[in-house]
């Protein structure tokens, strides 16, 4: 569900035709629908009814201040994964008490900014990054709460970049080496056991992987907890998937209902990190036709919207839709076309092989769903100043970041002497 539907023929957010947009912010530029982000949020977090939890958006998956500010309002926590985004968090407004810090590789610097912070719990992945983490709270004289991320060995069934729950993934501790180092966060001065966490990947579709790490999890958390390990709180990652295409994931109820049935009578709180579902289909990518490129063998459009500025195609072979602002009569021939950006490498592509009404040059073009690691994932590639993104809400459009310049670009170097 989300709020961009054709109204009179032209794509709107809300109650903003896109066309508005792009005359006052020009492209591409990032859309985003303030109503789908607020519902999709309220959705997730009421699924677990009156079941103590915090859900803590999943900050990589968009981490612009306007997104954060607006969720973080409605009582949002945050699961970062750098020292950036945990300063991204803060500055919106999220306290430290809703954070929990993710990841295979912090810092000793992040460490400490997170410890000044008082965020709720690290995810901790690793017996070094234990014995650091020990060694940086005793430093400032300071507890570090800290929640193990196990490795469920679970396949999540979605693309293998994106997995994260099996053997083989550098991600989260083998139950069987998790016991021994609880044992030893016991021991430990600087740190205490707060709770179990797992993360097992994105874009999951189906319920089976979900339950099955679910329920090793929560059974792990069961077992220290009669070895008299004082496990709290249990963090059940982020990963419910969206609809691209024709995808059918289990919608936050069902979801929510599988994880409550495996933590049961056990007492513990619960900590959801979902990105894409909160964010997802609630932002677009709008971008204008350049040129349109008969090569006799293929039809390519060619627009401003390049890898750099959108990289899932290029980078998991992603599938988004792809809509003309201006909706096409009903009666208009269709072709076949590869929709394509204009950074030069072939990888450079939103669509392939897709079947469109007519679109001409100064047309203008919407990617649907691209909210979640879209403009996250965004970089300069071919010297190409990022986009700016826009936030609507109801019939009003506020420009959250400004689409960068060509001294933005060069802001950080330095010329070389002679
Ligand atoms: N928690 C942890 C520890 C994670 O690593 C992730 C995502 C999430 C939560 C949020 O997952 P979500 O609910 O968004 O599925 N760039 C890829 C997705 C990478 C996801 C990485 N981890 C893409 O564009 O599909």
């Amino acid at each position: 569900m989300h709020h961009f539907a054709y109204r009179d023929g032209v794509l709107h957010a809300e109650d903003v035709p896109l066309t508005d947009l792009a005359a006052a912010h020009g492209t591409p530029t990032y859309v985003y629908a303030r109503a789908t982000l607020r519902r999709h949020f309220r959705v997730m977090d009421e699924a677990l009814g009156s079941h103590p939890r915090v859900v803590c958006f999943a900050v990589k998956a968009n981490p612009s201040l306007g997104v954060l500010e607006t969720l973080g309002r409605m009582g949002a926590g945050a699961d970062v994964v750098s020292g950036g985004e945990l300063y991204r968090a803060l500055k919106a407004g999220i306290p430290g008490e809703r954070i929990v810090f993710s990841g295979v590789g912090k810092t000793a610097d992040e460490m400490r900014q997170a410890l000044q912070a008082g965020i709720r719990a690290f995810h901790l992945e690793s017996a070094p990054e234990m014995e650091l983490l020990d060694s940086v709270a005793q430093q400032l004289g300071r507890v570090a709460s800290v929640s193990l991320r196990v490795n469920p060995d679970v396949d999540a069934a979605t693309h293998p970049y994106i997995s994260t729950g099996m053997r083989t993934n550098k991600f989260g501790i083998p139950m069987a080496q998790a016991v021994s180092l609880v044992e030893d966060i016991r021991r430990r001065k600087g740190l205490r056991l707060h709770g179990v966490a797992c993360h097992i990947g994105s874009q999951i579709t189906q319920l089976p992987p979900i339950r099955e790490a679910a329920h090793k999890v929560v059974g792990f958390a069961r077992e220290l907890r009669s070895a008299g390990h004082p496990v709290r709180e249990i963090s059940f990652g982020g990963g419910l998937g969206i609809t691209y295409r024709d995808e059918t994931p289990p919608n936050p109820a069902e979801y929510a209902r599988v994880l409550a049935e495996a933590v049961g009578d056990s007492g513990l709180s619960v900590i959801l990190e979902p990105g894409r579902v909160i964010v997802g289909n609630a932002g677009v990518l709008l971008g204008r036709v350049l040129y349109v490129k008969d090569n006799g063998v293929k039809t390519f459009v060619i627009t401003d919207v390049g890898m750099n500025d959108l990289m899932r195609p290029a980078l998991y072979s992603a599938w988004h839709q792809v809509l003309p602002v201006r909706q096409a009569s009903a009666d208009a021939p269709q072709t076949t076309v590869d929709v394509v950006g204009p950074v030069c490498e072939s990888a450079d592509f939103i669509a392939r092989d897709r079947t469109l009404p007519p679109l001409a040059a100064g047309d203008l073009i919407c990617v649907m769903s691209a909210g979640a690691y879209g403009f996250s994932m965004a970089s300069n590639y071919n010297s190409r100043p990022r986009p700016a993104e826009v936030m609507v809400d109801g019939g009003r459009a506020f420009c959250i970041r400004s689409r960068e310049t060509y001294e933005d670009l060069l802001a950080h170097e330095r010329a070389m002497p002679d």
